[in-house]
């Protein structure tokens, strides 16, 4: 008796995988496992139903925890892909990591995905599940089917999908973000209509501002109230989402080479990124944002790619950790015209002087404003010269002047 686990939703990729799992791949039996790391309830329904008329073992996983501590991280990181903040890719080594587990649990020998051959995610689950010995199964993509043919194919096995209306876009929920494509989408000048948001209303001309509190960089309470991460990104999604905030329309590069074009949301997402961004701002000294550019940007590259539990990853959370211990206070942050706006910021760890930066104060401490005039008379000095040397090829020799400030001293 042989078994393989299918990550399964109820769509019509995963649908059709419960079949073909048997008639092409000789599997006795097929266990379907579904992941929550935040989708809306109405999939679990579908999956749940489908799975029933299937006469599928389906399994369902909550991740919501450690999908959101995930997300977490990447905040500390301030982790985007070409201006988005990260949804899908972090979500897909948790759902990975679980479906791995209930195929182990129930002595599969086969893994199962409904990935295509052209997107990301088949990357990132396989890279999860070739760590194992089990078979990893990719039909969708190994059997080189179009949507058309999976439409026909579910109608004349009269499987449990409504994937004949083909005016859907494809859509991918979890607690941080929402991502659709395709179907009009597909067109790059395209303007999409309001119907494809979700969380998001249209911006009006109210605002509102909220004080989001950090500890070591994680977010922890909102307006005084201590929350989960879980329960603080599901209630910024509602409160920054009514305000409009967090919607991206990006061509994205992925990994394959493939430009596509995405839409998504992402209020809390925004709000907490630009949150942490600000008190980075206060704390950080000037040569430690500059470099952990570098280090976030890595981490990013990582995130995307869904190998997260790299060593390098380990390693720039290190530093990432370091710099995180003054990462501590609070920020106001103004929801305003669909954005989200740091407005104010406090940390017992600010690496700034009011007094000292202030223009109405004389003298403070051993420092006064005529000691920057040494600073002045060199700022730019290399330059100075280079730029006063002459090459007109006239001349024979290169003529030196050295431009000083006007001989004050
Ligand atoms: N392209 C994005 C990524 O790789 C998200 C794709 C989500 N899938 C979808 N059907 N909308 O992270």
């Amino acid at each position: 008796m042989t078994r393989v686990a299918l990550a399964f939703s109820g769509g019509l990729d995963t649908t059709i995988c419960v079949p073909l799992l048997e008639e092409e791949y000789g599997y006795d039996e097929v266990i379907g496992v579904t992941v929550d790391v935040g989708q809306p309830a109405s999939e679990f329904e579908e999956a749940e139903e489908t799975a029933d008329a299937l006469d599928l073992d389906h399994y369902v996983v909550d991740a919501k925890d450690e999908f959101a501590d995930l997300c977490f991280d990447s905040v500390r990181a301030n982790a985007t892909y070409q201006g988005y903040p990260l949804g899908t890719a972090l979500a897909r080594p948790v759902i990975a990591e679980a479906i791995l587990e209930v195929a182990e649990e129930n002595d599969c020998t086969g893994i199962a995905h409904g990935c295509t051959g052209k997107g990301n995610d088949q990357l990132r689950f396989e890279a999860v599940w070739r760590d194992s010995d089990l078979e990893v199964i990719a039909p969708v993509r190994e059997l080189g089917l179009t949507r058309e043919w999976e439409q026909e194919y579910a109608a004349e096995k009269e499987l449990p999908v409504e994937g004949g209306s083909g005016g859907d876009w494809s859509v991918d929920t979890n607690l941080w973000s929402r991502s659709v494509e395709g179907d009009e989408l597909e067109d790059p000048s395209y303007v999409p209509s309001t119907e494809i948001y979700d969380w998001t209303d249209e911006p009006s001309g109210e605002t509102e501002e909220i004080e989001i509190t950090f500890e070591q960089g994680y977010p922890v309470a909102i307006d005084g109230e201590e929350y989960d991460a879980v329960s603080l990104i599901e209630y910024l999604n509602e409160l920054a989402g009514s305000y409009g905030v967090g919607r991206t329309d990006s061509m994205e590069d992925r990994m394959l080479g493939l430009k596509v074009r995405e839409n998504y949301e992402h209020p809390a997402a925004t709000t907490l990124l630009n949150a942490h961004e600000a008190l980075e701002g206060l704390v950080l000294t000037q040569e430690e944002r500059e470099f952990k550019q570098l280090i976030d940007q890595k981490w990013s590259k990582k995130g995307y790619e869904g190998l997260v539990d790299a060593p390098l990853v380990g390693a720039l959370e290190g530093f990432i950790a370091e710099t995180q211990q003054r990462v501590t206070g609070t920020v106001t942050i103004r929801f305003e015209g669909g954005k989200a706006r740091p407005v104010g910021r406090d940390s017992e760890y600010a690496a700034y002087s009011a007094e000292h930066a202030s223009f109405d104060t004389e003298a403070v401490g051993k420092i006064a404003q005529e000691d920057a005039t040494g600073v002045a008379k060199y700022h730019g000095f290399q330059r100075r010269l280079a730029n006063s040397v002459t090459t007109d090829e006239s001349e024979d020799e290169p003529e030196v002047e050295l431009a000083t400030d006007g001989g004050e001293e």
